[in-house]
């Protein structure tokens, strides 16, 4: 579901951008325990105006992005956004549900996938959980940053905001989710109350067992 003019406010605000900058990506860091391996190739989900893209170029050090959001307005600002990072990109307006439509994405493609805030937008969620793990590599790394259920009920989030109002999610739910796609989590914190949830999950390795 799209973002109603308020939210895009918020989203794109000054305020935001130091939060996710400051607060959320070194925590997420630490609970993806660091930096990706040189070379690692990344998918972002619902990359909005490409903020974050950025980040997990400069931050997460991805050698690469595939980067996807549902409106093309937004794609057209990550657009302009990382128009300095020509090759290490790649934007698609489409669906984090179908990332064969948007990317060809075979299974294995990924070695991480970035969901900042989207997921809790998508009606049938589950399927973009599946859809990340689908595209994941053993071993991959999930990096999570939702809004529950918990936040989504609150009355300034119901007359500000438009967002799927069936089957949302709490952070439990979230978490007990991802192991049903063979995705482990590594760590993962509330915060305000249950909120927010920030995380990471690794998909299973047979390899290692
Ligand atoms: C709250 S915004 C977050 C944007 C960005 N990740 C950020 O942190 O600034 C949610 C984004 O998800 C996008 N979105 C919603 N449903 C989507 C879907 N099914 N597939 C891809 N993107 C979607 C919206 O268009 C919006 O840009």
């Amino acid at each position: 579901m799209l973002m109603n003019r308020i939210e895009k406010a918020a989203v794109n605000s000054p305020a935001r951008r130091v939060l996710q900058r400051f607060y959320e990506v070194p925590a997420l860091l630490k609970l993806a325990g660091g930096p990706l391996a040189p070379g690692a190739r990344a998918v972002e989900i619902g990359c909005g105006s490409g903020y974050g893209t950025r980040l997990i170029l400069d931050r997460f050090r991805a050698a690469t992005v595939d980067a996807l959001d549902l409106d093309p307005e937004m794609v057209a600002k990550a657009r302009r956004r990382l128009a300095d990072r020509p090759g290490r990109v790649r934007l698609e307006v489409g669906d984090a549900t179908d990332l064969k439509a948007a990317f060809g994405a075979e299974d294995n493609a990924y070695d991480a996938a970035f969901d900042f805030a989207i997921i809790h937008h998508i009606p049938d969620w589950r399927s973009a959980v599946a859809e990340i793990a689908r595209v994941l590599k053993p071993g991959g790394v999930f990096v999570f940053d939702e809004v529950t259920a918990h936040a989504l009920a609150r009355p300034s989030y119901r007359m500000l905001f438009d967002h799927p109002t069936r089957d949302r999610f709490t952070a439990r739910e979230f978490l007990a989710e991802l192991p049903r796609h063979g995705l482990a989590v590594s760590g993962a914190f509330t915060r305000i109350s249950g909120d927010y949830l920030l995380g990471a999950a690794r998909k299973h390795d047979p390899d290692r067992g």
